[in-house]
């Protein structure tokens, strides 16, 4: 077996069983242009520290372009007892540019270096997720706008209950995705901190400057306590959370397009890409894409519980727990960014059918709450005026019409309060239309909400 890095020490080799159990770089290797990246702006600075001459820290880099190059083309040949990413870089590094290799990790902890990549790596995917977000949004945005004037049965307890526009439905969920967006902004500066210079636990000797590192990596915050730097992986964390509530808000989107989509409702007719078809009965049409990102949910609060308990209960300082930390990430990161997207492409072909929706609002009663709020301002009491709407409400469905089909005689059975100006209250449009308070779902908010939506996309 070849000579671990650490080997000094040892006189027997390591398990077979215990190096496929302890190896990462199977999947770590994903990490190799930010480990690269990283010991590139720490060579520079071991120059300008003195440790390396401008000359040896030209040929590191260099050579860590070599590595890089050879990554990228497929020609490098990843090996498990080198166990991870960080070390097959630097062995490989060191039999391309020689004993030269060997002083790259001056200064430097595998620990350090491990919580640097892994924190560039996820800065990086998190600004990824922000411009999925801001597509998403952005064809929400265009959706809401078509559909100003459809009006859609709005739920409580998933029962109709009074009419909004399908604009200002969609909207709500920009909101739920602008503040995920705005939640990823607030966990990039937390990700975004310069660990390199803790070294293994307790800081260095050496005098390092991580300032110096950081801003050669274009990073702005410098770690605060050198054992916080080495064993936290809160930043993982909370970016998974982040993710999980995306797709937490996605999954909601799922849910109302299966039952959209069920002919029972037929308020949206899929996209062929994005639904599938059954091998036995020909004429389904099954909403696949949202079912498996409403499942895909599960993956990802899967990850965020898995990093969760790893960091439970981990004593100071660094702990090969925490290797355990990239898989639920990158798990997690893939499944948030397949999912933002495909359902910002999916909804940007969805069919709406406004009809169907329509018919529900006029089969629903959708309008009571109208004739109670009518007779209300009309100095009827609140409760009072809820009783009387419901007497009505019930007198019109055992005659199978609605509200507005009664005639005015009928209506005033229940309150002579009710006058000939109750049809213009009781018109579903005029429901949505006359809420205009901030915020509600009438024209000038909806307006209001696309107006501000597109004036945030512009600042972002
Ligand atoms: N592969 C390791 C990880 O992901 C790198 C750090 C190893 N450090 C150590 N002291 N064994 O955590």
């Amino acid at each position: 077996a070849e000579k671990k890095m650490w080997g000094g020490r040892f006189s027997e080799g390591t398990a077979a069983s215990m190096e496929a159990y302890s190896e990462s770089v199977s999947y770590d290797w994903q990490l190799y242009a930010e480990d690269i990246r990283g010991s590139q702006a720490h060579a520079r600075v071991l120059a300008k520290q003195g440790f390396l001459t401008e000359e040896e820290a030209q040929r590191i880099c260099d050579g860590l372009d070599t590595v890089k190059a050879e990554i990228e083309g497929g020609d490098f040949r990843w090996k498990t007892e080198m166990e991870d990413v960080h070390m097959n870089v630097e062995s490989r590094l060191t039999e391309i540019i020689g004993p030269l290799g060997g002083k790259l990790h001056t200064a430097r902890s595998r620990n350090d270096q491990v919580a640097l990549d892994f924190r560039l790596h996820v800065a990086a995917r998190l600004a990824a997720w922000q411009e999925y977000l801001a597509t998403l949004i952005d064809v929400f945005v265009a959706r809401a706008e078509e559909h100003k004037e459809t009006l859609l049965p709005g739920c409580t307890h998933f029962q109709p209950a009074q009419p909004v526009s399908l604009a200002h439905h969609l909207l709500a969920y920009c909101q739920m995705f602008k503040r995920d967006f705005e939640r990823v902004t607030d966990c990039l500066k937390r990700v975004r901190v310069m660990p390199l210079g803790a070294a293994a636990l307790a800081g260095t000797t050496h005098p390092v400057n991580p300032q110096a590192v950081a801003e050669d990596l274009g990073i702005e915050a410098i770690f605060a306590n050198s054992m916080d730097a080495v064993s936290d992986r809160d930043f993982a964390l909370e970016s998974v959370f982040a993710g999980s509530l995306i797709m937490t808000h996605l999954s909601r989107m799922c849910e109302e397009i299966i039952i959209w989509a069920n002919p029972n409702f037929g308020y949206v007719k899929l996209p062929d890409q994005y639904a599938t078809g059954s091998s036995i009965m020909p004429q389904k049409k099954n909403p696949d894409a949202c079912e498996l990102m409403r499942g895909k949910t599960g993956r990802v609060v899967g990850s965020l519980m898995s990093l969760l308990v790893v960091l439970k209960g981990l004593p100071m300082t660094y702990n090969r727990d925490l290797q355990e930390d990239k898989e639920p990430f990158f798990d997690a990161d893939k499944t948030v960014s397949a999912s933002v997207s495909i359902m910002a492409d999916m909804m940007r072909q969805m069919v709406f059918v406004p009809e169907k929706m329509l018919g529900t609002v006029e089969r629903g009663f959708l309008n009571a709450t109208e004739l109670a709020d009518y007779l209300a301002a009309k100095g009827v009491p609140f409760r009072e005026a809820h009783h009387i709407t419901g007497a009505a409400v019930a007198y019109a469905e055992d005659k199978s019409v609605g509200l507005e089909d009664l005639t005015l005689d009928e209506l005033r059975q229940f309150s002579d309060n009710i006058e000939e100006d109750v049809f213009s209250v009781l018109d579903y449009r005029a429901c949505v239309e006359r809420r205009t308070s901030s915020g509600g779902t009438g024209p000038e908010s909806v307006k209001q909400q696309i107006s501000d939506l597109k004036a945030w996309l512009a600042s972002v």
